[in-house]
Protein backbone atom coordinates (compact mmCIF):
# COMPACT_ATOMS: atom_id res chain seq x y z
CA UNK A 1 0.00 0.00 0.00
CA UNK A 2 1.22 3.32 -0.64
CA UNK A 3 0.64 6.91 1.47
CA UNK A 4 0.40 10.56 0.97
CA UNK A 5 2.94 11.87 2.90
CA UNK A 6 3.71 15.20 3.99
CA UNK A 7 7.44 16.06 5.24
CA UNK A 8 7.74 18.94 6.83
CA UNK A 9 11.37 20.61 7.12
CA UNK A 10 11.89 18.65 3.85
CA UNK A 11 14.52 20.43 2.90
CA UNK A 12 16.32 20.14 5.94
CA UNK A 13 18.93 17.59 7.44
CA UNK A 14 15.75 14.73 8.35
CA UNK A 15 13.38 15.65 6.28
CA UNK A 16 15.34 15.35 2.46
CA UNK A 17 16.60 11.76 3.48
CA UNK A 18 12.76 10.63 4.98
CA UNK A 19 11.66 12.22 1.27
CA UNK A 20 14.37 10.23 -0.50
CA UNK A 21 13.92 7.21 1.12
CA UNK A 22 9.72 7.32 0.99
CA UNK A 23 10.33 7.93 -3.06
CA UNK A 24 12.38 4.70 -3.36
CA UNK A 25 9.62 3.23 -2.34
CA UNK A 26 7.03 4.69 -4.43
CA UNK A 27 5.19 6.36 -2.16
CA UNK A 28 3.44 10.28 -2.56
CA UNK A 29 5.68 13.07 -0.51
CA UNK A 30 4.72 16.77 -0.35
CA UNK A 31 7.56 18.59 0.80
CA UNK A 32 6.33 21.45 3.50
CA UNK A 33 8.32 24.77 4.19
CA UNK A 34 8.15 28.24 4.00
CA UNK A 35 9.48 27.80 0.19
CA UNK A 36 7.53 25.00 -0.81
CA UNK A 37 4.78 25.58 -2.87
CA UNK A 38 1.73 25.60 -1.30
CA UNK A 39 4.28 27.45 1.64
CA UNK A 40 3.90 26.27 5.27
CA UNK A 41 4.74 28.11 8.16
CA UNK A 42 4.80 26.57 11.73
CA UNK A 43 3.79 30.25 12.57
CA UNK A 44 0.61 30.69 10.86
CA UNK A 45 -1.98 28.32 11.12
CA UNK A 46 -3.69 29.48 8.06
CA UNK A 47 -0.78 27.89 5.89
CA UNK A 48 -1.83 24.16 7.58
CA UNK A 49 -5.05 23.41 5.85
CA UNK A 50 -3.56 23.61 2.18
CA UNK A 51 -0.42 22.08 2.77
CA UNK A 52 -2.32 18.99 4.73
CA UNK A 53 -5.31 18.08 1.85
CA UNK A 54 -5.45 14.72 0.86
CA UNK A 55 -2.31 13.46 3.05
CA UNK A 56 -2.56 10.55 4.78
CA UNK A 57 0.58 10.60 7.32
CA UNK A 58 2.91 13.71 8.50
CA UNK A 59 6.55 13.87 9.60
CA UNK A 60 6.56 16.68 12.03
CA UNK A 61 9.84 18.57 12.28
CA UNK A 62 9.08 21.63 13.90
CA UNK A 63 11.85 24.84 13.47
CA UNK A 64 13.34 26.11 14.96
CA UNK A 65 13.93 23.43 18.01
CA UNK A 66 10.39 22.16 20.10
CA UNK A 67 12.34 24.30 23.28
CA UNK A 68 11.09 27.70 21.96
CA UNK A 69 7.85 30.01 22.97
CA UNK A 70 5.40 29.51 20.54
CA UNK A 71 6.06 25.37 19.43
CA UNK A 72 3.59 24.25 21.44
CA UNK A 73 0.75 26.34 20.34
CA UNK A 74 1.94 25.38 16.56
CA UNK A 75 1.83 21.63 17.70
CA UNK A 76 -1.54 22.24 19.22
CA UNK A 77 -2.84 23.88 15.69
CA UNK A 78 -0.95 21.01 13.54
CA UNK A 79 -2.41 17.86 14.83
CA UNK A 80 -5.97 19.62 15.13
CA UNK A 81 -5.43 20.93 11.50
CA UNK A 82 -3.81 17.44 10.77
CA UNK A 83 -6.88 15.32 12.10
CA UNK A 84 -9.57 17.58 10.50
CA UNK A 85 -7.85 16.99 7.01
CA UNK A 86 -8.60 13.29 7.52
CA UNK A 87 -4.16 12.54 8.65
CA UNK A 88 -4.21 8.87 10.30
CA UNK A 89 -0.57 9.28 11.58
CA UNK A 90 1.82 11.67 12.63
CA UNK A 91 5.68 10.99 13.28
CA UNK A 92 7.38 14.08 15.68
CA UNK A 93 10.77 14.76 15.58
CA UNK A 94 12.24 15.74 18.99
CA UNK A 95 14.81 16.06 21.56
CA UNK A 96 16.64 13.98 23.52
CA UNK A 97 16.60 14.87 27.47
CA UNK A 98 14.76 18.43 26.21
CA UNK A 99 11.53 19.21 29.09
CA UNK A 100 9.88 21.38 26.47
CA UNK A 101 10.00 19.00 24.03
CA UNK A 102 8.26 16.74 25.60
CA UNK A 103 5.31 18.91 26.36
CA UNK A 104 4.86 18.96 22.69
CA UNK A 105 5.21 15.13 22.74
CA UNK A 106 2.70 15.02 25.27
CA UNK A 107 0.20 17.22 22.77
CA UNK A 108 0.77 14.86 19.67
CA UNK A 109 0.19 11.44 21.58
CA UNK A 110 -3.22 13.22 23.19
CA UNK A 111 -4.30 14.53 19.75
CA UNK A 112 -6.47 11.83 18.65
CA UNK A 113 -3.69 11.06 16.11
CA UNK A 114 -2.09 7.67 15.43
CA UNK A 115 1.77 8.99 16.18
CA UNK A 116 5.31 7.94 16.92
CA UNK A 117 7.40 9.78 18.69
CA UNK A 118 11.49 9.78 17.74
CA UNK A 119 13.68 11.49 20.07
CA UNK A 120 17.22 12.31 18.89
CA UNK A 121 20.09 13.07 20.49
CA UNK A 122 22.54 15.87 18.96
CA UNK A 123 22.73 15.31 15.15
CA UNK A 124 26.43 14.49 13.55
CA UNK A 125 25.18 16.43 10.95
CA UNK A 126 25.69 19.42 13.21
CA UNK A 127 29.49 19.36 12.03
CA UNK A 128 29.08 19.07 8.85
CA UNK A 129 28.20 21.59 6.34
CA UNK A 130 24.57 21.18 6.73
CA UNK A 131 25.29 21.83 10.68
CA UNK A 132 26.15 24.98 12.45
CA UNK A 133 29.52 24.16 13.63
CA UNK A 134 31.02 23.66 10.62
CA UNK A 135 32.23 27.31 10.44
CA UNK A 136 34.62 26.63 13.73
CA UNK A 137 36.04 23.67 12.19
CA UNK A 138 37.23 25.56 9.16
CA UNK A 139 38.61 27.79 11.27
CA UNK A 140 40.67 25.43 12.77
CA UNK A 141 39.37 26.83 16.51
CA UNK A 142 35.96 25.04 18.53
CA UNK A 143 35.37 26.74 21.34
CA UNK A 144 32.34 25.26 22.96
CA UNK A 145 31.02 24.99 26.49
CA UNK A 146 30.48 21.50 28.42
CA UNK A 147 33.56 20.03 27.83
CA UNK A 148 32.64 17.11 30.27
CA UNK A 149 29.72 16.24 28.48
CA UNK A 150 29.76 12.57 26.37
CA UNK A 151 27.22 13.17 23.86
CA UNK A 152 25.84 9.89 21.82
CA UNK A 153 25.77 12.09 18.41
CA UNK A 154 23.21 9.84 16.12
CA UNK A 155 23.50 10.30 12.41
CA UNK A 156 20.87 11.84 10.07
CA UNK A 157 20.87 9.01 8.26
CA UNK A 158 19.64 6.56 10.98
CA UNK A 159 17.35 9.16 12.19
CA UNK A 160 15.87 9.43 8.07
CA UNK A 161 15.62 5.29 8.12
CA UNK A 162 13.56 5.03 11.79
CA UNK A 163 11.29 7.91 10.86
CA UNK A 164 10.54 6.17 7.40
CA UNK A 165 10.19 3.17 9.44
CA UNK A 166 7.67 4.75 11.67
CA UNK A 167 5.72 6.65 8.93
CA UNK A 168 5.43 3.04 7.46
CA UNK A 169 4.96 0.45 10.19
CA UNK A 170 1.66 0.51 12.32
CA UNK A 171 3.26 -2.06 14.92
CA UNK A 172 5.61 1.67 16.04
CA UNK A 173 2.01 3.05 16.66
CA UNK A 174 2.42 5.19 20.01
CA UNK A 175 5.84 4.36 20.66
CA UNK A 176 8.56 6.62 21.85
CA UNK A 177 11.98 5.95 20.05
CA UNK A 178 15.16 7.10 21.47
CA UNK A 179 17.97 7.34 18.28
CA UNK A 180 21.48 8.11 19.23
CA UNK A 181 24.90 6.46 17.88
CA UNK A 182 26.86 3.86 19.21
CA UNK A 183 29.55 5.97 21.11
CA UNK A 184 29.32 8.73 23.34
CA UNK A 185 32.06 11.86 22.77
CA UNK A 186 33.55 14.63 24.64
CA UNK A 187 33.81 18.17 22.39
CA UNK A 188 37.56 17.15 22.22
CA UNK A 189 36.88 13.55 20.82
CA UNK A 190 35.05 14.86 18.23
CA UNK A 191 37.35 17.71 17.05
CA UNK A 192 40.36 15.34 17.32
CA UNK A 193 38.48 12.51 14.94
CA UNK A 194 38.01 15.64 12.32
CA UNK A 195 41.53 16.77 12.60
CA UNK A 196 42.85 13.01 12.00
CA UNK A 197 40.48 12.29 9.33
CA UNK A 198 41.54 15.95 7.53
CA UNK A 199 44.76 15.51 8.70
CA UNK A 200 44.46 19.08 9.70
CA UNK A 201 45.68 21.17 13.00
CA UNK A 202 42.24 22.18 14.58
CA UNK A 203 41.93 23.15 18.19
CA UNK A 204 38.84 22.62 21.07
CA UNK A 205 38.94 25.26 23.55
CA UNK A 206 36.87 24.53 26.41
CA UNK A 207 34.63 27.68 27.58
CA UNK A 208 31.95 28.40 30.16
CA UNK A 209 28.44 29.05 29.16
CA UNK A 210 28.25 32.66 30.21
CA UNK A 211 31.62 33.06 27.73
CA UNK A 212 29.73 31.15 24.84
CA UNK A 213 27.03 33.58 25.29
CA UNK A 214 29.38 36.18 25.02
CA UNK A 215 30.75 35.09 21.81
CA UNK A 216 27.45 34.87 20.30
CA UNK A 217 26.35 37.93 21.13
CA UNK A 218 29.59 39.76 19.92
CA UNK A 219 29.12 38.16 16.76
CA UNK A 220 25.90 39.84 16.37
CA UNK A 221 23.59 36.30 16.72
CA UNK A 222 19.71 37.28 17.44
CA UNK A 223 18.48 37.15 21.02
CA UNK A 224 16.47 34.14 20.38
CA UNK A 225 19.04 32.10 18.81
CA UNK A 226 21.48 32.89 22.05
CA UNK A 227 18.43 32.06 24.00
CA UNK A 228 17.81 28.52 22.06
CA UNK A 229 21.45 27.66 22.18
CA UNK A 230 21.98 28.42 25.94
CA UNK A 231 19.03 26.26 26.86
CA UNK A 232 20.14 23.39 24.52
CA UNK A 233 23.96 22.93 25.98
CA UNK A 234 22.42 24.03 29.65
CA UNK A 235 19.42 21.54 29.80
CA UNK A 236 20.48 18.56 27.04
CA UNK A 237 24.49 18.65 27.49
CA UNK A 238 24.49 19.64 31.04
CA UNK A 239 22.46 16.55 32.33
CA UNK A 240 24.28 13.06 32.45
CA UNK A 241 20.92 11.08 32.01
CA UNK A 242 20.71 12.11 28.17
CA UNK A 243 24.04 10.60 27.38
CA UNK A 244 22.83 7.20 27.14
CA UNK A 245 23.50 5.26 24.35
CA UNK A 246 20.35 3.82 23.06
CA UNK A 247 19.01 0.56 21.55
CA UNK A 248 16.21 1.65 19.18
CA UNK A 249 17.95 2.21 15.93
CA UNK A 250 19.32 -0.83 16.25
CA UNK A 251 15.85 -2.11 17.29
CA UNK A 252 13.99 -0.84 14.76
CA UNK A 253 16.52 -1.20 11.92
CA UNK A 254 17.75 -4.59 12.73
CA UNK A 255 21.25 -3.32 12.39
CA UNK A 256 23.58 -1.21 14.13
CA UNK A 257 23.59 2.31 14.74
CA UNK A 258 26.50 4.86 12.15
CA UNK A 259 29.17 4.83 14.15
CA UNK A 260 30.87 8.65 14.39
CA UNK A 261 33.82 7.40 13.05
CA UNK A 262 32.11 6.18 9.99
CA UNK A 263 30.82 9.69 9.40
CA UNK A 264 34.02 11.21 9.83
CA UNK A 265 35.18 9.54 7.25
CA UNK A 266 32.70 9.98 4.63
CA UNK A 267 32.32 13.66 5.41
CA UNK A 268 36.21 13.69 5.22
CA UNK A 269 35.90 12.22 1.64
CA UNK A 270 33.75 15.29 0.48
CA UNK A 271 36.33 17.79 1.28
CA UNK A 272 34.03 20.27 3.08
CA UNK A 273 36.62 20.34 6.18
CA UNK A 274 38.92 21.51 3.75
CA UNK A 275 37.54 25.33 2.88
CA UNK A 276 38.01 28.43 3.85
CA UNK A 277 35.16 29.82 6.71
CA UNK A 278 32.60 31.82 5.75
CA UNK A 279 32.89 35.35 6.56
CA UNK A 280 29.52 36.58 6.69
N1 LIG B 1 20.41 19.29 15.25
C1 LIG B 1 20.31 18.52 16.31
O1 LIG B 1 21.33 18.09 16.88
C2 LIG B 1 18.95 18.11 16.81
C3 LIG B 1 18.88 17.17 17.87
C4 LIG B 1 17.61 16.75 18.30
C5 LIG B 1 16.47 17.26 17.71
N2 LIG B 1 16.58 18.19 16.71
C6 LIG B 1 15.34 18.74 16.13
O2 LIG B 1 15.35 18.64 14.74
C7 LIG B 1 14.37 19.54 14.23
C8 LIG B 1 14.87 20.13 12.94
O3 LIG B 1 14.97 19.06 12.02
P1 LIG B 1 16.07 19.06 10.88
O4 LIG B 1 17.42 19.33 11.50
O5 LIG B 1 15.88 17.83 10.08
O6 LIG B 1 15.62 20.32 10.05
P2 LIG B 1 16.56 21.50 9.53
O7 LIG B 1 17.73 20.96 8.81
O8 LIG B 1 16.76 22.43 10.70
O9 LIG B 1 15.63 22.14 8.42
C9 LIG B 1 14.51 22.79 8.79
C10 LIG B 1 13.82 23.27 7.53
O10 LIG B 1 12.61 23.76 8.05
C11 LIG B 1 12.22 24.88 7.31
N3 LIG B 1 11.74 25.90 8.24
C12 LIG B 1 12.43 26.78 9.00
N4 LIG B 1 11.58 27.58 9.66
C13 LIG B 1 10.33 27.19 9.30
C14 LIG B 1 9.04 27.64 9.63
N5 LIG B 1 8.83 28.67 10.46
N6 LIG B 1 7.97 27.00 9.08
C15 LIG B 1 8.13 25.97 8.21
N7 LIG B 1 9.33 25.50 7.86
C16 LIG B 1 10.42 26.12 8.40
C17 LIG B 1 13.42 25.42 6.54
O11 LIG B 1 13.06 25.48 5.15
P3 LIG B 1 12.43 26.85 4.55
O12 LIG B 1 13.49 27.89 4.70
O13 LIG B 1 12.06 26.52 3.16
O14 LIG B 1 11.22 27.16 5.40
C18 LIG B 1 14.53 24.41 6.83
O15 LIG B 1 15.18 23.96 5.68
C19 LIG B 1 14.15 20.60 15.31
O16 LIG B 1 12.86 20.45 15.86
C20 LIG B 1 15.20 20.25 16.34
O17 LIG B 1 14.78 20.50 17.64
C21 LIG B 1 17.78 18.61 16.24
Amino acid sequence: MTHNILITGGNGKTGRRISHLLNERNHTVRLGSRSAKPSFDWNNPDTFPAILNGMDRAYMAYAPDLAVPGAKDAIHNFTKAALQAGLEKVVLLSGKGEKEAEACEDIVANSGLNYTLVRASWFNQNFSEEGFLLNPILAGQVALPMPDAAIPYVDAEDIAAVATKALLDDNLNGKTLTVTGPDKLTFKEVVGMIAKATNRTISYHPVSLQEYTKMMQSAGLPPDYIWLFEYLFREVLGNPDNQEVSPDVEMVLGRKPIAFEDFVTRTAATGVWNGEPKTD
